[in-house]
């Protein structure tokens, strides 16, 4: 699909078009709307709080993807399957690798402008577990930021109804098959929304954990209301913990790509723990760098470790002036702390930070619920096993968003739901 078919797509004009509703206005959710509206749709768009504010916009690392000559696709496969500890489905994380550079240049084409060099060239960033820097980001460590934006303002031209401060009460049932969703608006006004196809994109379930890098949204609702409708979920028991969040206030997310500039862990003696954890040491896989912390911290009566980026660059000044330009979200929050991080190391802990688990999906996101889809992390596609690859999560969204949205059209035709369950024409 090319920007120009996105930005022809003028859903709801026709009253035959397939009503879709989307739940979640992340990633996975808007590019599935968007995908939805190309192909004939006639979208809604549900969500908690305002558009903009999901999960997505808080991503700081970037999007992973083969998007250099020397890369490939083979090498993100093999790195994500690594880290997802074998339990990866194969068949999804292929999917996840070769579609991923079509999906960038998509947003690309949407206006989303990836840091680029002096030269031109987009900037390579490397995160744990990758063998190759193929982190894109904008803004420094603004990249889910830069993309929500872009794809906001795409949803909001697209014609795509909207509503806001809506919650997912419940998916309505008919005949067998989902019928539409059961809204509380406002806090106030309960709403039903007949539909073709409901597409889940609500993220995550951070906020079960009293620490967590997620916003106040991340309430696992998405996946409750799929499970009261007789969808499979699994994987639950895999939930990801970001290693570096600071230990002072809020659990403000360091991304792991300052890590990958070369930023090392302590323990409050000094000594850099990660060398005898793993070959890769801080740039281990997330799981096991988490895991190390945890143990130290257990081991030092509970007190944070510390993130040293003192040595990124010869001197001081020149630290400082590199993580304020390159890290410029993260700066002002350690700053904000009081914190200098250019002249000393910063405290850090662990937070819940990405629910690997959801409802099950096949490679369309469809659900086993006829005419339920799930999207983004409240899915359980298979391409993040136990623990998901750096940067695989923006990616993931846009990937199987863009599938579900493209197949919504046609399975409601009835090429793909059984005839029992299709919907009364
Ligand atoms: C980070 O920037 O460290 C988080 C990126 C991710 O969760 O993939």
């Amino acid at each position: 699909m090319t920007r120009g078919d996105l930005e022809r797509a003028q859903p709801g004009e026709d009253p035959t078009s397939p009503r879709v509703v989307v739940v979640g206005s992340g990633i996975a959710g808007l590019t599935a709307a968007l995908h939805a509206a190309a192909s004939g749709c006639a979208v809604t768009v549900v969500t908690k709080d305002v558009l903009e504010h999901a999960n997505t916009r808080f991503a700081q690392g970037g999007i992973a993807g083969v998007m250099f000559d020397d890369d490939s696709a083979a090498a993100h496969e093999r790195d994500t399957l690594i880290a997802g500890a074998g339990l990866c489905d194969p068949d999804a994380v292929r999917v996840l690798v070769t579609e991923g550079p079509t999906r960038i240049r998509e947003l690309i084409a949407l206006g989303v402008a990836f840091d680029r060099a002096a030269d031109g060239t987009y900037v390579k960033g490397l995160e744990a577990a990758h063998s190759y820097p193929r982190v894109l980001h904008a803004g420094g460590d603004a990249t889910g930021s830069v993309i929500e934006k872009a794809l906001v303002a795409r949803v909001h031209a697209s014609g795509a109804q909207i509503i806001e401060h809506a919650f997912l009460v419940n998916l309505l049932l008919r005949g067998g098959r989902v019928a539409g969703v059961d809204l509380l608006v406002d806090d106030r006004r309960r709403a039903a929304i007949e539909a073709d196809a409901v597409v889940l994109a609500t993220g995550g379930a951070g906020c079960l954990y009293a620490h967590t890098t997620n916003p106040s949204v991340a309430t696992g609702d998405g996946i409750a209301a799929a499970l009261r409708a007789g969808a499979t979920v699994s994987d639950l028991e895999f939930f990801q913990f970001h290693p570096t969040v600071l230990a002072d206030g809020d659990a403000f997310l360091v991304s792991e790509a300052v890590r990958g500039e070369g930023a090392v862990l302590r323990d409050e003696q000094g000594r850099r723990f990660m060398l005898d954890v793993h070959p890769d040491a801080e740039l281990a896989p997330r799981d096991v760098v988490a895991r190390a912390i945890a143990e130290v911290m257990a081991g030092q009566g509970g007190r944070p470790v510390l993130l040293d980026a003192t040595g990124l660059r010869p001197t001081r000044k020149q630290t400082a002036s590199f993580l304020a330009q390159r890290f410029p979200t993260i700066d002002a929050a350690v700053r904000a702390r009081g914190l200098d991080w250019a002249r000393e190391p910063v405290p850090v802990t662990t937070a819940a930070h990405y629910l690997m688990g959801g409802v099950d999906t096949d490679l369309h996101g469809r659900t086993d619920v006829p005419g339920l889809y799930a999207v983004g992390e409240v899915a359980r596609t298979g391409v993040h096993g136990a623990n998901r690859l750096a940067s695989n999560s923006l990616l993931e969204g846009a990937v199987f968003g863009a599938r579900a949205g493209d197949a919504i059209a046609s399975d409601v035709a009835g090429a793909f739901w059984p005839a029992a369950t299709r919907p009364a024409t």
